[in-house]
């Protein structure tokens, strides 16, 4: 009987719960969590910017080892240490054909429902369904997970810095090298220093951005910045985030801006710092309603502006989590700076609070 934690109902605290669990069914595997983060998105489905059905476990960005494996799985084992991916990902569907894996077809349902690729949950209280969040569920001691929707690592990476894999790095990291395709020598703009952006910072460094301007409200997580490659900040809690940014590039706006919160405003700033030619990558999630308005000629067409959307960090899992895992061996990924605080999972709430108050990067949830 794993403890969870469980969104018994929007906008109510988590609540720490015994839950039954199921053993993995055909294409399935059961994984006893060692780590997990806690993200921003666990936040929005909390309050309904992302929608869920409930109760739900909560919980996207996690490692751990496999402990039981349905019918037919051939790509882990029990005894494997694996990342999981909220975005299942087939390899073998319109999109994974053309290397989107991150808009794989068996993922839709399960990134809805609540449940697995079939869209049911494998939790239950009381012989009542629990859903869990992106077919993951990692603020649980254990769970169950679509085969297709874990990748092994080396055995010899930490777990609990190979969890913030799973998403804020992944998204972050991926958001620079593969959706935006950042060169040597451009100037990039990100909008929002949390878990996420943080790693869109790191990986524009690593991809050989000249100038990285982050930009905050929080002085913390500007100084934070700096350890990850900003080369310049702006507080966006003391003047226009735009005119700062424009003073940094010659009034001409970055090759590269980043929103990594996902409010109106900040898209809006985001699109408006970007220069003429350059792209604008929308990484952050936001609420259903949120909608981009901007003028077709003056902001587009003669601008020639792009705005592209992020999802997964543009990853193709399978390959994509190894190669962080090396670049973290290797001493070329800062994951450890990533970890501002270590908690258990009956601590998401205060998680909740701390992240809203700008106080960490990321709090992670350490299993025994
Ligand atoms: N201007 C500038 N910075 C802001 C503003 C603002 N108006 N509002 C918030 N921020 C900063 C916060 O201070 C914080 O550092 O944005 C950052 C958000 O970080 P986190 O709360 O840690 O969120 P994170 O986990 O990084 O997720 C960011 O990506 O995956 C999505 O759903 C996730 O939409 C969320 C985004
Ligand atoms: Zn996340
Ligand atoms: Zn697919």
């Amino acid at each position: 009987m794993p403890k969870a934690a469980v969104l018994p109902a929007l906008n109510e605290p988590m609540e720490l719960l015994d839950l039954d669990l199921e053993a993995p069914k055909a294409g399935e595997v059961k994984v006893k969590m060692a780590a997990s983060g806690v993200c921003h998105s666990d936040l929005s489905v909390q309050n309904g910017t992302i929608l869920l059905p409930t109760p739900c476990v909560l919980g996207h960005e996690g490692a751990g080892v496999i402990t039981e494996v349905g019918e037919g799985v051939t790509n882990v084992a029990p005894g494997d240490h694996v990342v999981l991916s909220f975005v299942p990902q087939c390899g073998t569907c319109f999109f994974c054909a053309r290397e989107q894996g991150q808009l794989c077809e068996a993922a839709n349902i399960a990134l809805v429902s609540g449940g697995l690729l079939d869209g049911t949950p494998r939790f239950s209280r009381d012989g009542s369904p629990i859903f869990q969040m992106s077919a993951c569920g990692t603020f649980s001691e254990e769970t169950v997970v679509p085969a297709i929707g874990v990748v092994k690592i080396d055995p010899d990476m930490p777990l609990k810095q190979a969890a913030l894999i799973g998403c804020g790095v992944l998204t972050g990291v991926g958001a620079a090298l593969n959706t935006a395709r950042i060169r040597e020598g451009d100037t990039v703009a990100v909008v929002g220093c949390g878990g996420v952006g943080l790693n869109v910072i790191q990986g524009a460094k690593l991809a050989g951005a000249e100038q990285i301007i982050a930009v905050d409200m929080v002085e913390g997580k500007l100084e934070l910045a700096q350890k990850f490659g900003a080369t310049d900040t702006v507080n966006a809690g003391e003047g226009d985030a735009v005119s700062g940014v424009m003073s940094l590039t010659q009034q001409r706006g970055a090759d590269l801006a980043f929103e990594v919160i996902g409010l109106k405003a900040t898209i809006d700033q985001t699109i408006n710092m970007t220069r003429r030619g350059g792209q604008a990558i929308l990484v952050g999630v936001p609420n259903m309603e949120v909608m981009i308005e901007l003028p077709a000629f003056l902001g587009l067409v003669v601008a020639e502006k792009s705005i592209k959307g992020c999802w997964y960090g543009s990853s193709n899992v399978g390959t994509d989590i190894p190669k962080l895992v090396s670049l973290y061996q290797d001493g070329k990924l800062m994951l450890d700076e990533l970890i501002s605080r270590e908690i258990d999972n009956g601590q998401v709430n205060e998680a909740f609070d701390a992240m809203q108050k700008g106080e960490v990067a990321r709090s992670v949830i350490v299993y025994d």
